[in-house]
């Protein structure tokens, strides 16, 4: 497990973040910090909120109060009345696209070429011209070690080379954080290797990655802290030697039991 050599520049701070879906409240409080260069491990039973909170983070989804700031800029936040309020549009996507995310589904566009799927938002959204962004798109392919699928439909691909598409994808927008959700979890097991072989690189590389995962080997290995989510709650937050020795509650130590 790495050291947390990041400095204190707070990349995300969700506080008191709160989420219902009808009569289900799906978030309960949630308060996390997240520094730049720190990779997070996001664990926990399925239906806690896991992936409710990351789509709350990247503006997926609204939060019903709460406060949410991303590289120290208020997304959302909530008055002394309990009034939430998001800034203006044209700042929400502003403070958005510092945000890049990957599913477990990967969401690549079927009907576009791996380089079209890559290329699609920087020109669109950023105004990008073609010959840079198709430029920034090889580099990308080249650094997942996909340069020689740049001309295939995703149908033609394996699900891990599907999933280093959607990361390539997501690093094309150029974020500075980088939500990733359960990213392995629709891959047959002699894929998920390749995949995480790209996360652990983007770790190395020093960019903050907020991670729903369950991949303990990964968590253990490469993340920094290990948030525990239990029924809508956000319950432990630990550099991840101490969370794997002693979770330090007990339906972390449960969870934990039942996954190793
Ligand atoms: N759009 C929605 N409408 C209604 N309920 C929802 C919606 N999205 C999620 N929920 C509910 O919110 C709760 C939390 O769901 P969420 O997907 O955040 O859990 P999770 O921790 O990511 O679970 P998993 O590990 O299975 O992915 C669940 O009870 C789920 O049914
Ligand atoms: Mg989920």
């Amino acid at each position: 497990m790495p050291s947390l050599t990041s400095d204190a520049t707070q990349m995300i701070e969700a506080r008191d973040v709160r989420k219902a879906f009808g009569h289900v409240q799906v978030l309960r409080g949630v308060s996390l910090s997240v520094h730049r260069g720190e990779v997070v491990a996001v664990i926990g039973p399925s239906g806690s909120g896991k992936s409710t909170f990351l789509r709350c983070l990247n503006h997926l989804e609204t939060i019903d109060s709460g406060h949410i700031a991303i590289e120290g800029e208020t997304l959302a936040t909530t008055d002394a009345q309990g009034r939430c309020a998001y800034v203006s549009d044209a700042e929400v996507r502003r403070i958005g696209a510092k945000t890049g995310m990957v599913f477990q589904h990967f969401n690549l566009f079927p009907h576009l070429t791996v380089l079209e799927n890559l290329i699609e938002a920087p020109m669109v959204v950023q105004g990008l011209a073609r010959d840079a962004a198709i430029a920034r798109a090889e580099a990308l392919l080249d650094k997942v070690g996909l340069a020689q699928k740049r001309d295939n439909y995703p149908s033609r691909l394996s699900g891990g080379q599907k999933q280093r598409v959607a990361i390539a994808r997501a690093l094309c927008m150029e974020p500075d954080i980088m939500l990733f959700d359960e990213p392995t979890s629709a891959l047959d097991p002699e894929l998920t290797g390749e995949v995480l072989r790209t996360m652990r690189e983007l770790a190395e590389e020093r960019m903050t990655m907020l991670v729903v995962t369950h991949e303990m080997g990964f968590a253990r290995e490469v993340a920094n802290t290990v948030a525990f989510m239990d029924q809508g709650e956000l319950i432990a937050a630990r550099p991840a030697g101490e969370f794997f020795a002693d979770p330090g509650h007990e339906r972390a130590r449960a969870f934990l039991q039942h996954m190793l």
